[in-house]
């Protein structure tokens, strides 16, 4: 699938993926501001990314333990995730992520 990241500085990158994580693809990527410290363990928040609210349906909504991961981060919105925890596959082509940080 297509997932395109826009980052702080407003890079677009144009990602291709079908295994793994959102955060292992933006990381291969070079994704500035993507660190996936954690590891993928839904514990650092260094991969929170906003969804564009047209594209919530294709990513869905975090658990309750991300969203309480999510709580610690101060730029957290009704369309944030963490990235590792978002599968990579078909549905999600053309999704758009603003980076968060
Ligand atoms: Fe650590 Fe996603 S990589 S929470």
């Amino acid at each position: 699938a297509k997932i395109i990241f826009v980052t702080k500085d407003n890079d677009t990158i144009t990602t291709e993926g079908t295994t793994g994580s959102v955060m292992e693809l933006a990381v291969q990527n070079k994704v500035k501001g993507i660190e996936g410290n954690c590891g993928g363990v839904c514990s650092c928040a260094t991969c929170h990314v906003h969804v564009s609210p047209e594209d919530w349906e294709k990513t869905g909504a975090p658990s309750e333990l991300e969203s309480d991961m999510l709580e610690f981060d101060d730029n957290v919105s009704e369309y944030s995730r963490l990235s590792c925890q978002i599968k990579v596959s078909e549905a999600l082509d053309g999704v758009l992520l603003k980076v968060a940080q």
